[in-house]
């Protein structure tokens, strides 16, 4: 059984010239056993009838909004059908209209509705390819997660010679395909992913902790859950939602999170710590709350364990992940931690920066790997980075 089998596709057809090859992806895709759905915008009908994909690929076609309901909300049910949106060819305008989510017809509108991937195959005049405003648009979307499939280079239907070629359709469904393997790529792993800041109490009101939400760490495990894995959440406080399929453990302090983590390890194939744990507690819990005096207050904080350089320590076959919080020489403290803790990567973001580290939906790192090799990845959505952090160790966990 490939890739595909049994997979369910929304494939949105635009209107550019290469809609025709819409025909033979189509089909394709269903000869692979996927089961789907096809969405044409009104442009893609002027090249290609309805017709002709649901004869070719046996696929019912949604060619409107407004026609004869087969459902009460079909877009609806067609975002909620969806495992993956393939739009090919992906014109500029529905490019543009999807980075600024307008809705307003029905691929468009499904688009916005879905919470599957979305996988682009761009076709367009070069000029069109290359303006500024699209490359705006296409890096908007992939920072959010989406997959391009870049276009290749050759004729194009106006007449002149560059990039802004429909790949070939064999060349959209390996890419479909790389989609749902990598999907399986972690089936029968056990990964350990630490998330959020611990909390390091000083009486029973109050804390010593750090501006970490979970974000990064609960991207990680709801990934590798999507990926197959079998997923142990250890977690530091956060309002966020436990991720389908993983088992999430809840800790406060460094030392609980040390506790949980070293109970887990043997069992595991690789830990991703993406936490923020307190190098220091304070040396004494206060039994009842502190009072407030006239003078100052001195506390002594005494040190926590490094949870991540003990597993560094008693490594056996674990792939260990570390991340690096830093806010100056980003990556020579990174090269630093993943030398002393006996990483086999680290992913180093400069929390000073704007859109990075902390709370925010984004995150902008380099990973450095222990054979000494470094990649600089672009702002992006800390969804598509969990999948970039999760490729890689994928990648070591087959070797
Ligand atoms: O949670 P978010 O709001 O989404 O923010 C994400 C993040 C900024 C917290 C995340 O991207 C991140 O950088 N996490 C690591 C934070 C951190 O503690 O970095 P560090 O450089 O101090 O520690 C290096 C590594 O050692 C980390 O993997 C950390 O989990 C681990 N460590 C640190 C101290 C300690 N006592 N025990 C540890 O295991």
């Amino acid at each position: 059984m490939g890739a595909l089998a049994g997979r369910r596709i929304v494939l949105g057809v635009t209107g550019g010239i290469a809609a025709y090859k819409a025909v033979e992806v189509a089909s394709r895709l269903k000869k692979a056993g996927a089961e789907l759905r096809v969405i044409m915008t009104r442009g893609a009908q002027s090249f290609v009838a309805p017709l002709t994909f649901r004869e070719v690929a046996d696929a019912p076609v949604a060619t409107t909004m407004w026609g004869e309901p087969q459902h009460h909300v079909a877009h609806i049910a067609l975002a909620e059908f969806a495992e993956l949106v393939l739009i090919a060819p992906a014109t500029a305008n529905l490019i543009a209209k999807a980075a600024a989510g307008i809705a307003d017809d029905m691929l468009t509108t499904t688009v916005l509705a879905t919470r599957a991937p979305l996988l682009l195959a761009p076709a367009m005049n070069t000029v069109m390819w290359e303006s500024p405003v699209t490359q705006e648009n296409i890096h908007r979307l992939t920072a959010r997660g989406a997959q391009i499939i870049p276009p290749a280079e050759g004729f194009l239907a106006c007449g002149a010679v560059g990039a802004g070629r429909l790949p070939e359709p064999a060349e959209i469904v390996r890419a479909a395909e790389a989609h749902f393997a990598r999907t399986q790529s972690l089936t029968g792993r056990r990964i350990l992913v630490t998330a959020a800041g611990t909390e390091e109490p000083l009486d029973p009101v109050r804390y010593l902790g750090n501006r970490s939400t979970g974000r990064m760490g609960y991207e990680v495990a709801a990934e590798a859950a999507r990926r197959g894995a079998e997923v142990i959440l250890v977690s530091g406080p956060t309002p966020l939602a436990t991720p389908a399929g993983v088992q999430r453990v809840d800790v406060r302090s460094a030392r609980e999170m040390y506790a949980a983590v070293l109970a887990a390890y043997d069992g595991v194939d690789a830990v991703i710590k993406a936490a923020a744990v307190a190098d220091y507690r304070p040396a004494e819990t206060a039994e009842h709350k502190i009072k407030k005096s006239d003078g100052e207050l001195t506390l002594t904080l005494t040190r926590n364990p490094d949870i991540l350089y003990e597993l560094g320590q008693k490594k056996r076959h674990q792939i260990l992940v570390g991340f690096a919080a830093e806010t100056q020489n980003v990556a020579d403290y990174a090269r630093g931690k993943l030398t002393k803790k006996n990483l086999d990567f680290i992913v180093a973001n400069n929390v000073a920066e704007e859109n990075a580290g902390f709370g925010v939906a984004t995150n902008h790192v380099q990973i450095f790997y222990a054979d000494g090799r470094a990649e600089e990845h672009p702002l992006m959505a800390k969804a598509a980075l969990a999948g970039i952090i999760l490729d890689r160790l994928a990648g070591m966990l087959r070797k």
